[in-house]
């Protein structure tokens, strides 16, 4: 008698970096955006007193800096190619309508600032660049989707497979990215360093046209 196990209802994640040659052009360039921005985005840092503490995101303010800036408009550009293949690997039948990137905002990470759990209603697919990274911070905590369903089920082993664990964590290296589907759950555990964690997220809807 034979037997096997087919593993099922996958959670794909797309990992890339943005290539070396136009890295070191543009991550400058983006860097130096994302701290002007805080320092020209008034609304923004009243929104963060309230939804961020410690920390800045252009969220609820200026989330649509692709198309108000030639540099993120350039990181859209860039993103496009890893976007398609991404949407060829889940195998999404787009039909007549497409992806297009809706919203892209920054977020600065001080020490003790954290991203709490969450995910990007409405959205099909969502991501993040990463423009500052210092040695030791925070990556970006993902959920096991089926977690609230669990029950009765026993705990993984901790040195169970990265397929079988409830949460893992991708590390945030500068020049490089993460796309996922806009339904799974994230978060960013705190900064415990003294230099900031930039970033910049981005979601992308399935429309018409
Ligand atoms: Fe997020």
């Amino acid at each position: 008698m034979s037997s096997g196990i087919d593993r099922l209802f996958a959670t794909p994640i797309y990992t890339g970096r943005i290539e070396a040659r136009e890295l070191a052009s543009l991550n400058p360039s983006l860097l130096r955006e994302c701290r002007q921005l805080r320092a020209d985005d008034r609304a923004g840092r009243r929104w963060s007193r309230a939804n961020y503490p410690g920390g800045f995101t252009s969220y609820q303010s200026a989330n649509k800096m692709h198309r108000c800036s030639p540099n993120f408009a350039r990181l859209e550009q860039r993103l496009a190619a890893h976007v398609a293949k991404f949407v060829r690997a889940l195998q999404w039948d787009l039909g007549r309508c497409r992806l297009e990137m809706t919203d892209c905002w920054v977020n600065i990470m001080p020490r003790g600032t954290s991203h709490g759990l969450h995910l990007h209603p409405v959205s099909a697919l969502s991501g993040t660049y990463y423009v500052q990274t210092p040695r030791g911070c925070p990556g970006l905590k993902l959920e096991d989707p089926r977690l609230d369903r669990f029950m009765a089920a026993p705990p993984r082993r901790a040195d169970a497979s990265r397929e079988n664990q409830p949460w893992v964590v991708l590390p945030a290296v500068a020049g490089g990215f993460v796309l996922f589907e806009s339904w799974l759950r994230h978060e960013v555990p705190a900064n415990p360093l003294r230099s900031e964690r930039i970033s910049i997220s981005f979601n992308y809807h399935w429309i018409s046209g």
